[in-house]
C-alpha cells in the first residue's frame, strides 16, 4: 500500500500526534506521519516524533516579517518533504491562505468542542463555564476562519455534575485520540469527500 505522506503541526504536548503515530503503525492505515513541524522549539510533540524516528522541523516565529512569510517558510519545508496532507494537532497559530492554497482541501484540524459551539481558545473551559451537559470534539477541514471549516467527524462526551474542568478536559482528550486517527484516515483514504460545505461518503 502506498501511504499518503502527512505532516503534523503541533505546538504542545502532542498527545494527538502520539495517537496518529500509533495508528499509522498499522500497515493498513492509509497515512504515514512523514514530518512533524512545531513553532515551539521545546514542544514535547517534537520529542515524541524523534522517539518514533519521524523527521522534525522547528520553525520559530522570529525572523519572519509577517504571518504569510512564516506560512511560506512552512510550505517550503513541507514541499521539500513531499508532504501531501497536513494535520494540525494543537498548533497554536492560525494558518493563512498562503498555507491553505498550497494544500487545497488537504488541511485538517481537531478541536475540543462540538463545533460550531465554542470555537477558539480554551474550548473545553468555555463549554464547562457555559454549563453544557454534552461536550465533545470535532475534526474538520481548515479554512481561513477560526474553527469554521467543513466538519468531518464529531464525537460527544458527557459532562457530569461532579466534573472538574480538568476531568472534562481529560475526557474530551481521550475521545480526540480515538476520533482523529479514524477521521484522518477517512478523508485521506477518500472514503469521505467534500461536497460543498458538507463532508459525505464517497459512494
Ligand atoms: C487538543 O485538545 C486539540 O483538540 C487542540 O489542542 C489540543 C492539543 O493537545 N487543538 P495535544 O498536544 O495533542 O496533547
Amino acid at each position: 500500500m502506498n501511504k499518503v505522506r502527512v505532516a503534523v503541526l503541533a505546538s504542545g504536548s502532542g498527545s494527538n500526534l502520539a495517537a496518529l503515530i500509533a495508528a499509522a503503525k498499522d500497515p493498513a492505515y492509509p497515512v504515514e506521519i512523514a514530518l512533524v513541524v512545531s513553532d515551539k522549539e521545546r514542544a514535547f510533540a517534537l520529542e515524541r516524533a524523534r522517539a518514533a524516528d519521524i523527521p522534525t522541523v522547528w520553525i520559530g516565529r522570529k525572523g519572519h516579517a509577517s504571518r504569510r512569510a512564516y506560512d511560506q517558510a512552512m510550505v517550503d519545508v513541507l514541499m521539500r518533504h513531499e508532504i501531501q496532507w497536513v494535520a494540525l494537532a494543537g498548533f497554536m497559530r492560525i494558518v493563512t491562505t498562503t498555507f491553505l492554497e498550497a494544500f487545497p482541501n488537504r488541511v485538517v484540524n481537531i478541536h475540543p468542542s462540538l463545533l460550531p459551539a465554542f470555537p477558539g481558545l480554551d474550548a473545553q473551559g468555555q463549554a464547562f463555564t457555559y454549563g453544557v451537559k454534552v461536550a465533545g470534539a470535532t475534526v474538520h477541514f481548515v479554512d481561513a476562519g477560526t474553527d469554521t471549516g467543513p466538519i468531518i467527524a464529531q464525537r460527544s462526551a458527557p459532562v457530569h455534575l461532579s466534573d472538574t474542568e480538568d476531568e472534562l478536559k481529560a475526557r474530551i482528550l481521550s475521545i480526540e485520540h480515538e476520533l482523529y486517527p479514524t477521521a484522518l484516515a477517512a478523508v485521506v483514504g477518500g472514503e469521505l469527500v467534500l461536497q460543498g460545505r458538507k463532508v459525505v461518503p464517497s459512494r
